[in-house]
């Protein structure tokens, strides 16, 4: 029985993760749940779930949430104590958003524990750092992103890392997909909102609108699987690396070898499945999620369809291959700008069109720190968000 902490519980990734361990009770047991600040949310998931503890990250709700949770189970509170859970249990799932996800990425390859990384945002800010954590004994990392959790498994289908070719990453294009920049000028927050194809939370989801999440995905495939061959790795550059679009979400991505075959992994768009594969890993679940009826479904489905992504109409994908390629903290620079962006869009203060221009106007700046220690990640983090939170004044209403 192998224990789980799930990290970000009362988010989208945290309740599938507690669905998910639910269908395979002689399999795992939660042994922690935590969530930032949705004190009730989290204290009703304790009482279902009876794990040992559970911490709320925001330390001043530590006591009402003491009040709400039964006395057998232990209650923590800080960003300390979510980080200390992730060192204790068998895997960790890092449901968390954004850069707040970093202390429990570290704390859990540190503790040489495995990591079911859902929140991309902490590779791709401490890429240098992350990558030192993960040659820690025992460590283990196991992509829980749809399109890292099929490139993963498309390259098991072969031995020998210097034959893996080009990646190809697939996208749904989002709401927008086919719409000029001209035509985004005035789209709402609900129009940005309404994926065709994931209900993810609401900051994915806004990444997606605006391909900035494929933009991060091509950061994160190129962290986990960029290092040379041999070292860990497949030697994977930012030109072997391509976004295609998809709008089925049927296909997850692909893996092209030297010898011309292409792998692809296919399933219905679910992160049960992602989530079940990086915890069973490198068994397989046993109970299925997202699988394609192949008599039925896609053949009433239709057609899978690819395409380039517009670059013009949706900069930030720009954005994050030249931050990729900057390398150092470049990409911890535009994923803080984007947090910033995509916050301040969401409270109406800036137009949708104006996130790509905040990450733009950080990037431009960024001070060419290598991104080699923690202080420097958090340090660039800071400084991006006061650079981002200036660029939003100056846009704003
Ligand atoms: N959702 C998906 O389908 C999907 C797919 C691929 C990758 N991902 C990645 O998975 C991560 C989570 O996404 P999501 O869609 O599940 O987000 P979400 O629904 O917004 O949930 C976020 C979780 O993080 C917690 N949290 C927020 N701020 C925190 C803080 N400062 N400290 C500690 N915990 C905090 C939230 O707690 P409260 O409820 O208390 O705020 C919540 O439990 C993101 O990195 C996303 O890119 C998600």
């Amino acid at each position: 029985m192998k224990t789980v902490a799930v990290v970000g519980s009362t988010g989208s990734i945290g309740t599938q993760t507690i669905d998910v361990v639910g269908q395979s009770v002689d399999q795992y047991r939660i042994s922690a749940l935590a969530a930032g600040s949705s004190v009730e949310a989290l204290a009703a998931q304790a009482v279902a779930v009876q794990p040992e503890v559970v911490v709320i990250g925001d330390a001043a709700l530590g006591p009402q949430l003491r009040t709400l949770v039964p006395s057998h189970i232990a209650v923590e509170a800080g960003s300390e104590a979510m980080a200390a859970v992730a060192a204790e249990a068998d895997m960790t799932v890092n449901g968390v958003v954004g850069f707040a996800g970093l202390g429990v990425t570290l704390s859990c390859l540190e503790s040489g524990k495995r990591l079911a990384l859902a929140n991309k945002e902490s590779l791709i800010a401490a890429g240098p750092v992350a990558q030192k954590a993960r040659r820690t004994p025992g460590a283990e990392l196991i992509p829980v992103d749809s399109e890292h959790a099929a490139v993963h498994q498309c390259l098991r289908a072969n031995d020998e890392p210097s034959r893996v070719k080009r990646l190809q990453i697939t996208a749904s294009g989002g709401p927008f997909r086919g719409r000029s920049r001209q035509d985004l000028a005035d789209v709402t927050i609900d129009d940005a909102l309404a994926h065709p194809t994931w209900s993810m939370g609401p900051k994915i989801t806004i990444d997606s609108s605006t391909l900035m999440n494929k933009g991060l995905e091509v950061i994160e495939a190129h962290e986990l699987f960029g290092a040379p061959a041999g070292d860990a790795g497949y030697g994977i550059g930012f030109d072997d690396i391509d976004v295609v679009v998809h709008p089925q979400s049927i296909v997850h991505s692909m893996v092209t070898f030297t010898d011309g075959s292409t792998i692809a992994q296919l399933s219905k768009p679910t992160m049960m499945l992602p989530i079940a594969y990086a915890l069973a890993y490198p068994d397989r679940s046993v109970t299925a999620y997202g699988e394609v009826d192949w008599a039925g479904d896609l053949a009433s489905a239709g057609t899978l369809e690819f395409s380039r992504p517009d670059v013009e109409a949706f900069p930030c994908l720009g954005l994050a291959y030249e931050a990729g390629r900057l390398g150092g903290t470049a990409p911890a620079w535009i994923s803080a700008a984007n947090e910033v962006a995509v916050e301040a869009f969401l409270k109406e203060r800036i137009r949708w069109v104006d996130i790509s221009d905040v990450i733009s106007d950080a990037l431009s700046v960024h001070d060419g720190d290598p991104g080699d220690t923690l202080e420097g990640v958090i340090a660039g983090d800071a400084e991006a968000r006061a650079i981002a939170s200036e660029s939003v004044r100056r846009r704003g209403a």
